[in-house]
């Protein structure tokens, strides 16, 4: 039987620069090796993902992103980065529309799809992240808030290019807070998004990874769920004996 492929992404948020990445690298690539069907994805500051990408040239299992770019190839935008200079650093994919972009610098649901596309353009794998709020949920507005989210996606990406795409379901009530989604209830926001998207003609079948306080102990559960395809990571993948763990757990 084949190995269900999953990918299991660590994003750094505002930690490890250079220096601090390079350590973590030498002790994380010293106590793993590529396993079948396992696909790891870091998601470095900006600053260090040209060291990031060369120290794991060797190793044909591991994806670098870039945590956030912008749409416009380059021009008058000061502190941002473009797609072109996270590629030449050795990035393949890139994090779009995590909460933490969304809700602390107020980027929009468009400006999401903007990004995404673009990537998408420039050849760069977009790990485009989904989710609502506790009032949200606790307001049954879950559903409403994912469509939302997912409209202006579905306007601007390509029926034959979502294949290109992963999406991750990060419920933001469960993003830093020790708080995780059920099985259940991540199984059946992936289902929503799957058909969401399906609904729409798009023929592959769409790669989803659940976030939101993913540990060692809850991880075995969470990936019991066909509907899961992986994880995305924060707080427990900036540890390298701790993310070692984790993605050898499941
Ligand atoms: P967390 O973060 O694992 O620390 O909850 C997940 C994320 O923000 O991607």
């Amino acid at each position: 039987m084949a190995i269900r492929p999953v990918i299991y992404a660590a994003n750094w948020k505002m930690n490890l620069g250079p220096a601090a990445a390079c350590r973590f690298l030498e002790r994380f690539l010293e106590i793993t090796s590529p396993l079948e069907g396992r696909s790891l994805w870091f998601f470095p500051p900006a600053v260090s993902l040209a060291a990031v990408s060369e120290a794991v040239r060797a190793r044909p299992d591991i994806v670098v992103g870039a945590q956030n770019i912008h749409w416009e190839m380059k021009g008058a935008f000061t502190g941002e980065v473009s797609l072109p200079m996270v590629q030449e650093a050795g990035a393949t994919a890139v994090l779009v529309g995590h909460s933490e972009r969304r809700h602390l610098f107020g980027e929009t649901d468009d400006q999401v799809a903007r990004k995404t596309a673009a990537a998408l353009n420039a050849g760069l794998t977009p790990l485009v992240c989904v989710g609502e709020t506790l009032a949200e949920r606790e307001g049954g507005r879950t559903e409403a808030v994912i469509l939302r989210q997912l409209a202006p996606l579905l306007e601007r990406v390509a029926a034959d290019d979502w294949g290109r795409l992963v999406v991750a379901y990060e419920p933001v009530w469960a993003i830093g807070t020790g708080r995780t989604a059920t099985p259940d209830d991540a199984a059946q926001v992936h289902e929503l998004i799957r058909f969401t998207i399906a609904r729409r003609g798009v023929p592959a079948r769409i790669r989803i990874l659940y976030g939101g306080s993913v540990n060692p102990g809850n991880v075995p559960a969470l990936l019991a769920r066909p509907e899961l395809d992986g994880v995305l990571v924060g707080g427990a993948s900036v540890n390298p004996d701790g993310w070692a763990e984790l993605v050898g757990l499941s």
